[in-house]
């Protein structure tokens, strides 16, 4: 599994590019800077997940954060 302990999925299929996942995945990105344990995370850009009119989507750890919801998701990786 290398390095990497969790996984984090941003969905970058057509309706989530619409809806603003390079922003998404600008502010994940950086939400993964704060972590104190450097390489614990890796993002993975997916194709579509079926979530498509609430996107951008990502996962992360089997729940889908709909709506570009960073906050929720930095509440997750404390
Ligand atoms: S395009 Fe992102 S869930 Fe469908």
């Amino acid at each position: 599994m290398g390095r990497y302990r969790k996984f984090v999925f941003v969905c970058t299929g057509s309706d989530c590019k619409k809806s603003g996942c390079k922003q998404l995945t600008r502010e994940v990105k950086s939400v993964l800077k704060l972590d104190p344990h450097k390489g614990r995370f890796k993002l993975i850009k997916t194709k579509c997940m079926d979530f498509c009119k609430s996107g951008p989507i990502m996962v992360f750890e089997n729940e889908v954060f709909k709506n570009g919801d960073v906050e929720k998701f930095k509440g997750k990786i404390q």
